[in-house]
């Protein structure tokens, strides 16, 4: 897209800097008053005038050219009009030249990302909670990747604890492998649960569970070889969600991985004088910073999961160099990240800075049910399931003799409950709806893909179009609705830019319904099939753009565009 408010700020003498010029030009919200303005009553003070006599003293003074044809004053405002066949050409020529890669750019070359995120806890159930994460953690993921940084994903696996001491109990008293295997994580959770009910009648468990607990940890192979079943098991049940969901790791170091790695950085915060003891706990005082105290290792000599993160961070920091270091984990968690980030700093690592915690709001499901520890589990697995067959039951429907169906019905199943967690600002807590993520004309993930298949099917019936081969005849692309869709096409590449920087992958989620929205506006306005080949032709352009867009913004959100739906 062309830089319009260089161009302008170029051209306008007027006593401030060029950069702040550029900041105080704006796009318009209806383009009948232009494309872009300046407010001229921040200039009043400078240019001891008023805003109105600048914004009319500006627009005598300025010089037209291909790019801005036409400057007019409005009550103080100097508004602008572009050139809009050209800005028009620009955009989709930009599309068509990205080769279904708009968007993408080389801003993040030589750079490194690490995130953090889905992180599974080992024989605990994936449910509805990790949704959030997994899926604003892969859609970074692809962001990032798509701006040239390398990116590291990390599965920061949960397993170390004592709880898996007592697993091991639990497993060699009431547990069979053949159930397990068939079973998986569901019969883990129930030996767990059979545990706890039994413990207070039979207290020897409590010191069998002790026992195991310092055999894993003294790497016992009885005890390794168990604990090792109990991950896989986890592991293969993650992988055939990560797998639907299009989820990728580079690496699975969780806490268990830091066990031997944690000694040396205790060792140097004890060196700055940063740990205290407290009842024979070793802590970090962080009163200053109006923080409860960090606490590093617990009276027996155990550590904890902030000594564990202080250990990955730094690891993580030689062993990749990372130049930001991303956390997808909930806000529940704020304090952690907060405290272990100022333990970095304080110890001197001048990249703690370079520490962020992309924090996020709960989910929980319209109908109450909430995962919570009294078993009462929405599994993630479920939800997708169900999500599928209703999109299958739509699709059926709405076209009873779609090819591929049931392909098409897992593409749209995923798609919207992927998009239910990043469609707003992820901070905001979800309730989770299938009616509501399935409505094909809602503010919806299938909306998005049935946008796309409706261009596509639009291009099909023009026969033998074949894109920018031909020129078209832009004067048919001079009214409202067409410019409004080109314009937010062309806001596409800033807008991953700012996705990426904000750690915010919902405003390409609103962008993408906007431009939907506006497409279908399009085409209720303009017929796009004509009788005249010219106008045809740039009309194509347009649905043949908006669907390469539509496409491309799905895929950086992990979701797949169905040709046909
Ligand atoms: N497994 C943890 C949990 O379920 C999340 C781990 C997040 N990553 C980290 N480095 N602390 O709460």
């Amino acid at each position: 897209m062309i830089d319009y408010k260089k161009i302008i700020a170029d051209k306008l003498d007027v006593p401030v800097s060029r950069e702040e010029l550029t900041s105080m030009i704006t796009e318009t919200a209806d383009d009948t008053f232009g494309d872009f303005a300046l407010p001229c009553f921040r200039l009043a003070r400078s240019m001891r005038m008023s805003p109105v006599a600048i914004a009319e003293k500006l627009a005598a003074d300025f010089e037209t050219d291909e790019h801005i044809v036409k400057a007019e004053a409005v009550n103080g405002y100097l508004n602008f009009f572009v050139n809009r066949l050209e800005m028009t050409w620009e955009v989709i020529s930009d599309v068509f030249a990205a080769r279904g890669h708009y968007g993408d750019s080389d801003i993040g070359a030589g750079k490194t990302v690490c995130i953090d995120y889905s992180s599974v806890n080992i024989c605990k159930s994936f449910h509805i909670g990790h949704l959030s994460t997994t899926a604003i953690g892969s859609a970074l993921y692809k962001i990032y990747s798509a701006l040239g940084y390398r990116v590291v994903g990390i599965n920061h696996l949960g397993d170390y604890g004592t709880q898996f001491g007592k697993m091991i109990v639990a497993f060699k008293l009431w547990g069979d492998r053949t159930i397990a295997e068939k079973e998986g994580v569901a019969e883990l959770q129930r030996l767990y649960v059979k545990f706890h009910r039994e413990e207070p009648s039979h207290p020897e468990l409590t010191e069998q569970a002790r026992e195991w607990f310092a055999r894993i940890e003294k790497g016992d192979p009885e005890a390794q070889e168990l604990f090792e079943f109990f991950k896989r098991v986890t592991l293969e049940e993650v992988m055939t969600i990560y797998d639907r969901l299009n989820v990728r790791f580079d690496s699975w170091n969780g806490e268990s991985f830091f066990n031997d790695k944690m000694e040396g950085p205790l060792q140097l915060l004890r060196d700055k004088g940063l740990i205290t003891e407290s009842q024979g706990a070793q802590v970090v005082d962080l009163s200053e910073y109006d923080m409860p105290p960090c606490l590093l290792v617990k009276s027996d000599g155990s550590s904890l999961y902030a000594t564990r993160d202080i250990a990955a961070a730094i690891w993580r920091k030689k062993e990749y160099d990372f130049d930001k270091c991303l956390y997808v984990v909930a806000y529940q968690q704020n304090l952690h990240f907060k405290q272990f980030f100022k333990v970095l700093d304080l110890a001197g690592f001048e990249w703690a800075k370079d520490l962020v915690h992309v924090a996020f709001g709960m989910v929980s499901l319209e109908d109450g049910a909430m995962s919570t520890r009294k078993g009462n589990v929405v599994l993630l697995k479920d939800v997708i399931n169900k999500a599928v067959d209703k999109a299958g039951e739509i699709i059926e429907a709405k076209n009873p003799g779609l090819p591929n169906r049931d392909k098409v019905a897992e593409q749209v199943g995923v798609g919207a409950v992927l998009f239910s967690a990043l469609e707003n600002s992820r901070i905001k807590d979800i309730v989770f709806s299938y009616d509501r993520v399935l409505n094909f004309d809602g503010e919806t993930s299938p909306y998005l893909q049935y946008t796309y298949a409706r261009c596509n099917s639009i291009l099909e019936k023009a026969g033998d179009y074949k894109s920018s081969c031909v020129p078209g005849d832009y004067r048919a692309l001079d009214n409202p609705e067409t410019l409004r869709l080109i314009k937010l096409i062309g806001s596409f590449p800033q807008t991953v830019l700012d996705a990426a920087a904000k750690y915010e992958p919902s405003l390409i989620s609103a962008l993408l319904i906007d431009i939907a929205q506006a497409f279908n506006r399009f085409y209720i306005a303009h017929r796009v099939i004509s009788d005249n080949a010219a106008e045809q032709n740039a009309r194509l352009q347009v649905v043949e753009a908006t669907a390469a867009v539509l496409k491309r913004g799905l895929a950086l959100l992990g979701i797949e565009a169905p040709d046909k739906m």
